[in-house]
């Protein structure tokens, strides 16, 4: 059984997961309409694994006794004034979200409720990966600069990038 506290800390973590799959969404998007079709096909994927982190929380909260809320969202950002840009914003986002987990956890031992400090542990390697993913692709962009090729070349190598502990390891 949660307590309230930790049911509140989880449902507010659904909400930053969701908010996340908009915020990627938005950025898919906007990939899409500028062209970029392989960062664009990056992010709808990156968009659909935020919503399985929404629900892998919606299902823990409702299966140990709690209400999940499926609450309204903040907007995201929809237009970019270049594609570095909204890749810093993905990596600023993904540092807030592990920012995030942190705190969770940190609650999780407070409350001495250890089974959904165990539960969290796959949100904390996932964190992991996310940021150093988005790290690389940083890398990446800062080499390619303003060569047109190299962007070229991104667009189609980014689809091969994913971070596929989400799909390998997940515990459902
Ligand atoms: Fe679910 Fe990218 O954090």
């Amino acid at each position: 059984m949660l307590t309230k506290n930790i049911e509140k800390a989880l449902n507010n973590q659904i909400k930053i997961e969701a908010e996340s799959s908009q915020i990627y969404l938005a950025m898919a998007c906007w990939a899409e309409v500028k062209g970029l079709e392989g960062v664009a096909g990056f992010m709808y994927k990156q968009s659909d694994e935020e919503r399985e982190h929404m629900l892998k929380l919606v299902r823990f909260v409702n299966e140990r006794g709690g209400h999940a809320q499926i609450s309204a969202l903040k907007a995201p950002n929809v237009t970019f004034n270049s594609f570095k840009e909204m890749f810093e914003k993905l990596f600023e986002h993904e540092v807030f979200v592990s920012e995030s987990i942190n705190e969770l956890v940190h609650i999780t031992l407070q409350e001495k409720d250890y089974s959904t400090h165990n539960f969290l542990q796959w949100y904390v390697s996932e964190q992991i990966e996310e940021e150093a993913m988005a790290r690389t692709i940083l890398d990446k962009i800062n080499m390619i600069g303003n060569d047109k090729g190299g962007l070229y070349l991104f667009d189609r190598d980014i689809q091969q990038l994913t971070v596929s502990s989400a799909s390998s390891t997940s515990p459902e």
